[in-house]
């Protein structure tokens, strides 16, 4: 998983099976670091061997194939980094992922969430189909596009996509998809109580295929959804750059490095040197009734030494009202600048409040 990773996936992979197996990689500015990742695989295959005794404990049956490695990468808009791979790192994953016999599954629950920055030279704002940073291939497309691999003949392929309507529609939305290959789709759809009931959320399903022929869904990401994520993005971001930029703290402008689109939820803050975001997030709970999620919040359960996350916060544009955007911004930067004025006197603070009852209260 990469790490900072979308914390609630961690959990999610504890229940499938891979408790106490989760290992992290990390981001750069370009999406994630393959040479970590690849010193990663090479250490579990040399902790386990191939050994051609090592039988699988389940038969993958006609329609699914066992996989060596999963990697888990939220490669549009991550949630929390704010950052998109650029499509040099998506081919060299998916080769990555060939090479070692790995799925990689991609997040990609912000692609469509995405809004364009800047201007073009004439001053005029970027339409959107003017943008092609909003329309990067997603790691399947690229696998799909690569010949069949000796290693899988029936073609399942090495990623796949999954979508969700609930940030689209609305967060009660409980509806998503998957794209992939053909063999892959097939295979998923043969669980079993798909077989028993259909789709496992087939009234939503059926509500939001309406509204997709419709165009409907459309219209509303184009007129309410994406306009108001950009409008608020815009807000926070000033208000950074006004009250926490003079502090020392950065952000990233854009998903890609010299980007020009933004997208998703949060914004990463980067915090200066020698200030934990433990602590000042604790004390924004404590004296501001604030809450930001503290870097730690995302490290990949069990595995929370490969990367340093103390330095960092997530903000998200996307929960609060806007008048509260400012605000909150403002608290915070009165946070970082009280703590960086006399840190002794918080040394104390930071273990006193559990992480759990923030991550609660935002996705
Ligand atoms: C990267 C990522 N994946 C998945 C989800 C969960 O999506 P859903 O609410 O559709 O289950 C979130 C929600 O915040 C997310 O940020």
């Amino acid at each position: 998983m990469v790490a900072p990773t979308y914390h609630l996936a961690c959990g999610i992979f504890d229940d499938a099976g891979f408790a106490g197996r989760l290992r992290a990689f990390p981001e750069d500015e370009e999406g994630i670091d393959l040479e970590v990742l690849e010193a990663k695989i090479r250490e579990l295959e040399d902790e386990k061997p191939n050994k051609p005794q090592a039988q699988p404990f389940k038969d993958a049956g006609e329609h699914r194939k066992f996989y060596r490695h999963v990697i888990y990468v939220v490669p549009t808009c991550s949630n929390p980094s704010g950052k998109t791979m650029s499509v040099r790192r998506r081919e060299g994953l998916v080769r990555l992922a060939r090479k070692y016999d790995a799925l990689v599954i991609c997040d990609d629950v912000y692609d469509l969430l995405q809004w364009p920055l800047a201007k073009n030279a004439n001053g005029a704002s970027l339409r959107s189909d003017e943008s092609p940073e909003m329309t990067l291939p997603r790691l399947c497309d690229i696998d799909l596009a690569m010949d069949r691999d000796p290693k899988d003949p029936k073609g399942f392929g090495f990623a796949v996509s999954n979508g969700s309507f609930s940030k689209m529609a609305g967060p009660g939305m409980r509806t998503g998809w998957l794209e992939g290959s053909p063999a892959f789709a097939f295979g998923l759809a043969q669980t079993a109580s798909s077989k028993s009931g259909g789709a496992p959320s087939q009234f939503s399903a059926a509500v939001l295929s309406d509204l997709v022929h419709s165009g409907a869904l459309q219209d509303y990401l184009a007129s309410t959804v994406r306009p108001g994520l950009q409008r608020r993005h815009r807000l926070l971001v000033d208000a950074i750059h006004e009250h926490l930029s003079p502090q020392g703290v950065t952000i990233r402008e854009a998903g890609l490095v010299d980007g020009h689109v933004y997208g998703g939820y949060f914004v990463w803050l980067k915090l200066p040197q020698g200030l934990s975001a433990k602590l000042v997030a604790d004390v924004s709970l404590i004296e501001e009734n604030l809450i930001v999620g503290n870097g730690n919040m995302f490290q990949v359960h069990g595995d929370e030494k490969t990367v340093n996350l103390d330095g960092a916060i997530r903000v998200t544009f996307a929960y609060v009202p806007e008048d509260e955007l400012v605000e909150g911004v403002r608290r915070l930067a009165a946070v970082t600048q009280r703590v960086k004025a006399d840190p002794t006197r918080y040394e104390n603070l930071a273990t006193t409040v559990s992480d759990a009852a923030m991550i609660d209260s935002s996705k």
